[in-house]
C-alpha cells in the first residue's frame, strides 16, 4: 500500500470537502467512525471480561455464569436492601470461613460483565494485600470523593502520596497530640454539661447519642485541623457548613451504591440531590479556603520571634504544619485545602461512629458499665470535672481494651478497596492480575471464629487486657495495616478513650423502653446501625470511691 499516496488522496478529499461541502458523505463518515469506535469499545469489553474470568478461573465465584439471567437471578437474591446484603455476605464468608483449603477467606462477585471485586475476609487471604509496597492505589469507588477531597492523602496514587504522607505524619507526634487533648477536653464536656442539662429537665428517656457525638467530633476535627472553632455543638443544625458535610457524605454512600449515578452528567440529570450537593461542595471548599487565607495573613502579621516572645504562643493546628511546609515550598493552597479537608472528612465520622457503638454496649452490658466505671473512678478518685490527662490514659488499661473490643465488633471503615498496581499472590497460591479492584473487609475479618474463637460475635474487651496473648497480626486491622494505614490512628484512639472515661465518670446509659432486642447494621464506607439506637441517660449517683 502505498501510504504517501493515500494520504494524498484524503488530503484531496477534505480540501475538496472544504471547497464544495457535501454533507451525504460527511454524514457517512460519522456513521463510520461512530460504529468503529463503538465497536472498539465492545471488542475491549469483552477482552477485558474474558481475561478476568480466565485470571480469575480458580476463585470461588458469584455469580458463576457471564449469562445475564444469571446475574439477574444473583441480584434478586441479594436484592437491594443494605441490611440485608450486609447479611447475606456474612453467610458468604461463614461458608468460606467453614473451609480449610486454600480458597479459605476469598472470594469473587460480578456485579455485571466485566465488572467484579475480589474480596478478602480473613486475617490471611489479606496479609499480602497489606504487606505490598506496591499495591497502594485506591480503587475506581475513592473517586466519588474527589469532587470534595481532591487527591489528598486519603484518594492520591502513590507518586503524590508518598511525599504528602512524610510530610502529614509529623502531625500526629506525641507533643502535638497532647495540645489536641485540651481541644478533645473542652468540647466533650461541653456535650456532657448539656447532655446533663438535658437529664436534669427530664429530657433523656429515649436520646440518640449519635447526634451528640457527631457535632462534638465535628467541633473536635475542626478545631484541630483548622485550628477554627465552628460551634457545631452550640448551633446544631443551623450552621451551612455542618449541613453541607452531611448532605456531602449522604450523596457520595449512595453514588457508590448506585454506580449508574458516578457520571456527573447523569448524577446530575436524575439526582434530586445533585444541585444542594455541588453547591455544598463549593461552599465547604470555600470555608476551608477562607480559613487558609486567614491564617496565612494571621502568620504574616505576625512574625515567631513576636508570637514566643510575648508568651502567647497558640496552639498549633494540622493546618500550621502545612503552612510552614507551604512556606518552604513544598505544597500549595490548593494541596493544603485538599488535606485539611481530607482531616476533616475522616476524622469526625469514623470516631463518632466508634465512640455511638461504645456507648450502646456500656447501656446494654451493665457487667461491661460497672467494670469501666469502676477504672475510672479509681483514676479520678470524685473529680467529676477535671481534664482527662495523657497520664490518665496511660492507666486506663480496661477503657483501652473495651474501645479496641468495639472497634473489633464495629470497625467503623468496614471495608477498603485497592486497585492492583501490580500482580498479587494471595493464600500463598491464587494469583490476581493486575488491574483488578481487591477489596478488604475488615468487618468480617474481625469475625473470624479461627482467630476470635466461637464467640467472635459477642462483646468482651477481656480479650485485649492480656497483651501476652499473640494473634495473627492481621486479625485486628480497623485501622488498616502497612503503608497506607490511618495516619489518624492515636488521634482516634486518645479522642474515643478520654470520650468515654470522661462521660462516664457523671452520667449512665440504659436502651431506652422499646428498642429492638438486636442491632441492624449496614456499611457503606462508615458502618452504622440501620436505625437510630435510642438510650436513657440519667445522672450517677453512686461511685466507687
Ligand atoms: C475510629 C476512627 C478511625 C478509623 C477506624 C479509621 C480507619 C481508617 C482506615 C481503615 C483507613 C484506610 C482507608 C483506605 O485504605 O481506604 C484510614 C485512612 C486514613 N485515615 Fe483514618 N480512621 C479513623 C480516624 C481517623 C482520624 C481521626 C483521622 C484524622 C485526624 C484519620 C485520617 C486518615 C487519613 C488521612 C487516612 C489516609 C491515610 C493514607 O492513605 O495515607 N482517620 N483510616
Amino acid at each position: 500500500m502505498d501510504f504517501n499516496q493515500l494520504s494524498t488522496d484524503l488530503l484531496n478529499e477534505i480540501v475538496k470537502f472544504y471547497n464544495e461541502p457535501d454533507f451525504e458523505t460527511l454524514k457517512n463518515t460519522l456513521y463510520y467512525i461512530l460504529a468503529t469506535a463503538i465497536s472498539i469499545k465492545v471488542l475491549k469489553v469483552a477482552h477485558k471480561i474474558y481475561s478476568a474470568r480466565k485470571n480469575l478461573a480458580f476463585l470461588p465465584t458469584a455469580p458463576t455464569s457471564i449469562l445475564p439471567w444469571k446475574f439477574a437471578k444473583f441480584s434478586h437474591r441479594i436484592g437491594n436492601d443494605p441490611v440485608v446484603i450486609f447479611n447475606r455476605f456474612y453467610d458468604i464468608c461463614k461458608h468460606s470461613w467453614a473451609k480449610t483449603d486454600l480458597s479459605r477467606g476469598i472470594n469473587n462477585i460480578w456485579f455485571a460483565p466485566g465488572v467484579n471485586i475480589v474480596y478478602l475476609f480473613s486475617a490471611e487471604s489479606s496479609e499480602a494485600l497489606l504487606r505490598s509496597n506496591a499495591n497502594i492505589n485506591k480503587a475506581f469507588a475513592y473517586d466519588m470523593l474527589h469532587p470534595w477531597l481532591g487527591t489528598g492523602l486519603l484518594t492520591s496514587a502513590k507518586g503524590k502520596w508518598k511525599p504528602r504522607r512524610r510530610m502529614i505524619t509529623p502531625a500526629f507526634h506525641f507533643n502535638i497530640l497532647q495540645d489536641f487533648l485540651e481541644v478533645m477536653n473542652t468540647q466533650t464536656t461541653f456535650m456532657s454539661e448539656k447532655i446533663l442539662g438535658d437529664v436534669r429537665e427530664g429530657k433523656c428517656d429515649a436520646v440518640n447519642m449519635y447526634n451528640h457525638i457527631t457535632l462534638c467530633a465535628l467541633d473536635i476535627i475542626c478545631e484541630t485541623a483548622m485550628g477554627k472553632s465552628i460551634s457545631a455543638q452550640m448551633t446544631e443544625e443551623d450552621s451551612e457548613y455542618i449541613n453541607a458535610i452531611y448532605m456531602a457524605n449522604k450523596v457520595i454512600m449512595r453514588r457508590i451504591r448506585y454506580p449508574y449515578l458516578i457520571n456527573d452528567f447523569i448524577f446530575n440529570m436524575v439526582d434530586s440531590d445533585a444541585k444542594a450537593y455541588w453547591k455544598g461542595i463549593a461552599l465547604m471548599k470555600k470555608f476551608t479556603y477562607d480559613v487558609i487565607l486567614a491564617r496565612l495573613s494571621e502568620r504574616e502579621n505576625k512574625s515567631k520571634s513576636e508570637e514566643t516572645s510575648a508568651g502567647d504562643k497558640k496552639r498549633r493546628a494540622f493546618l500550621d504544619l502545612l503552612l510552614d511546609e507551604y512556606e518552604n515550598g513544598n505544597i500549595t493552597i490548593d494541596g493544603i485545602r485538599e488535606e485539611v479537608d481530607t482531616f476533616m472528612f475522616e476524622g469526625h465520622d469514623t470516631t463518632a461512629a466508634a465512640i455511638n457503638f461504645a456507648f450502646y454496649h456500656i447501656a446494654k452490658d451493665p457487667r461491661i458499665k460497672e467494670n469501666l466505671q469502676r477504672e475510672v473512678d479509681e483514676v479520678f478518685r470524685g473529680d467529676l470535672t477535671r481534664d482527662v490527662t495523657t497520664e490518665d490514659l496511660g492507666k486506663l488499661d480496661y477503657v483501652d481494651a473495651f474501645i479496641r473490643e468495639i472497634l473489633r465488633l464495629y470497625p467503623s471503615v468496614p471495608m477498603f478497596l485497592r486497585n492492583l498496581s501490580e500482580d498479587l499472590k494471595v493464600n500463598e497460591d491464587y494469583m490476581i492480575p493486575k488491574g483488578q479492584s481487591v477489596a478488604i473487609q475488615t468487618y468480617y475479618v474481625h469475625r473470624d471464629p479461627k482467630h476470635w474463637g466461637a464467640d467472635a460475635e459477642e462483646c468482651k474487651p477481656e480479650r485485649f487486657m492480656d497483651k501476652n496473648i499473640k494473634r495473627h497480626a492481621y486479625a485486628w486491622i480497623p485501622f488498616a495495616a502497612g503503608a497506607r494505614n490511618c495516619v489518624g490512628q492515636r488521634f482516634a484512639m486518645m479522642e474515643m478513650k478520654m470520650q468515654v472515661a470522661s462521660v462516664i465518670r457523671r452520667l449512665n446509659f440504659e436502651i431506652a423502653d422499646n428498642q429492638p432486642e438486636n442491632m441492624e447494621l449496614y456499611g457503606d464506607m462508615i458502618l452504622r446501625p440501620w436505625e437510630n439506637t435510642l438510650l436513657k441517660i440519667t445522672e450517677r449517683t453512686e461511685f466507687n470511691f
